[in-house]
């Protein structure tokens, strides 16, 4: 029996709603097809927009989205995708395929799809090929009221009053892809960009400079060094590799081994932000400026017979365990993490929805972003948990991994066993709470169960009825390799 004890009495941060973002970039299928299908298809849409991922990501309360890139970012120049399509100039994709970017989908259709989902742009600027002219433009275009070329140009192309705008990026991987910089250097370049941001009629852009990958604490120490006055959140990049870069691993044909060697690299994610933090934490003890994640999520070896260049994974209870921890993990640091982005929201790598034409499902890792919305906005409460090692020799993993938090008067705890074949009993206790109501729900299955077009809901929430009250807790059982969502009230 592992005991599990919730300790409302000790609060912590709020966990901005923010940490709960996703990505959607150029990339694949992941714009065209995933999100816009052009107003003339046969597939439900709202100009261009498709109604079944619009609804799906509604239902989660999906909170922002980060676009246009990724790499995709640092070779896009906005106004290639403005004005009559017919008109618009057409590009490669040199990242991702050589394929014809047409621009059909540019700064227009990309904030009417944050509208209808109901969600915040993270809009991500080019400076590792384009100018500081023109990324201080876009922000005008965007966001300018008054009388100026920009918001002329934007009232031609029929939109008359300026959207608001809160989150820009300044580049995107400038140490890689955005133009393979020195840490020293990028950041001068950054500091001159984001002079040329400008905050228009009370609209206030919140500047997130590129931060680095992985375990690259010297480019977060020459960041913060530099340019710390000049930025309101600094990003981080990881992915949760299983094998090595050149042959990642399978999304679907894995072994166990490989199962808890992903969870251990995913877990990886707590030491990453922890070291991080502590390096932002001295030359920002006030924790003012935010930790951004905004490229995370589980990189497997693309789907045979698919475009390599269009990084299409399926997505199984491996990778919504990995979700789990790794949205505990945000949550636990949200006194720094103050927003993440899952890489990437549609078809392409760790996606939350898969579509194949006009067929769409929904992965095992969106049902964990749908267990973990009531997190949102919340404040953190201190959960401890009773671990042992489970795994294998080579890849121990605590068996147990929990949050929670608390919203008004309601406590959302997210549990996660991440043995493959063996269940654990629990014994919750919320010391000083007067529980009156206890309602869960569960996402499980073995570690290779998955959704595909033929069988779309194979994996999926269930209410879990299993908890039963004793004189001082709560005691349950929670299966192998499974989430689980606990709401309490009085
Ligand atoms: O998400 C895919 C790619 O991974 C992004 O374009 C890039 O920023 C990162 O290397």
């Amino acid at each position: 029996m592992s005991k599990l004890i919730i300790n409302t009495e000790k609060k912590g941060e709020k966990i901005n709603k923010e940490i709960y973002g996703h990505f959607a970039e150029h990339l694949g299928r992941c714009i065209y097809e995933g999100i816009y299908v052009g107003e003339t298809s046969y597939i439900p849409n709202v100009r261009g927009m498709r109604t079944d991922v619009v609804e799906a990501l509604k239902q989660i309360k999906l909170p922002v989205i980060r676009w246009p890139g990724g790499c995709f970012a640092d070779e896009y120049h906005w106004k290639d995708g403005i004005g009559p399509k017919a008109k618009r100039k057409k590009m490669i994709n040199t990242h991702w395929g050589g394929v014809i970017e047409d621009n059909s989908f540019g700064t227009h259709e990309f904030l009417d799809f944050c509208e209808q989902v109901g969600c915040e742009p993270y809009i991500n600027g080019n400076l590792g090929s384009g100018t500081v002219q023109e990324m201080s433009e876009w922000v005008e275009y965007i966001t300018f009221a008054g009388e100026s070329p920009l918001s002329a140009l934007r009232k031609e192309n029929g939109q008359d009053k300026p959207w608001k705008l809160k989150y820009f990026g300044v580049g995107n991987e400038n140490w890689g892809c955005g133009g393979n910089m020195r840490p020293e250097y990028y950041a001068d370049e950054y500091r001159r960009y984001q002079t040329y941001i400008r905050n228009y009629n009370g609209n206030q852009i919140y500047k997130i400079a590129c931060g680095a990958c992985d375990f690259n604490y010297k480019w977060t120490e020459v960041l913060m060094s530099n340019a710390r006055l000049h930025m309101h959140g600094l990003s981080l990049h990881y992915y949760t590799i299983t094998n090595s870069w050149e042959k990642k691993g399978s999304a679907l044909n894995f072994t166990e081994q490989e199962y808890y060697t992903t969870l251990k690299k995913a877990l990886v994610m707590d030491d990453i932000i922890a070291n991080h933090s502590r390096i932002m934490d001295t030359h920002d003890p006030g924790k003012m400026i935010g930790l951004i994640v905004d490229e995370w999520g589980i990189w497997h070896d693309v789907e045979a017979g698919s475009n390599p260049g269009f990084l299409y994974q399926q997505n199984t209870m491996r990778d919504a365990l990995a979700a789990a921890v790794t949205l505990n993990i945000f949550n636990k640091h949200c006194d720094r993490v103050k927003m993440a982005n899952i890489a990437q929201m549609i078809n392409v790598l760790q996606a939350i929805i898969l579509t194949d034409k006009e067929k769409m499902l929904l992965t095992p890792t969106y049902h964990v972003f749908d267990l973990f919305k009531k997190h949102q906005d919340a404040v953190l409460v201190e959960s401890y948990i009773e671990t042992s090692n489970t795994g294998t020799q080579e890849a121990p993993v605590p068996d147990l991994h929990v949050s929670a938090s608390q919203n008004n008067n309601e406590i959302h705890i997210t549990l996660i066993n991440l043995s493959s074949n063996e269940s654990r009993k629990i014994d919750m206790e919320i010391p000083g709470f007067n529980t009156k109501n206890i309602s869960a729900k569960i996402l499980s299955g073995g570690i290779h169960d998955h959704n595909d077009f033929s069988n779309p809901d194979k994996v999926k929430l269930a209410d879990f009825t299993g908890i039963a009250k004793t004189e001082r807790s709560f005691d349950f059982t929670i299966p192998a390799c499974s989430v689980m969502g606990i709401t309490v009230r009085p």
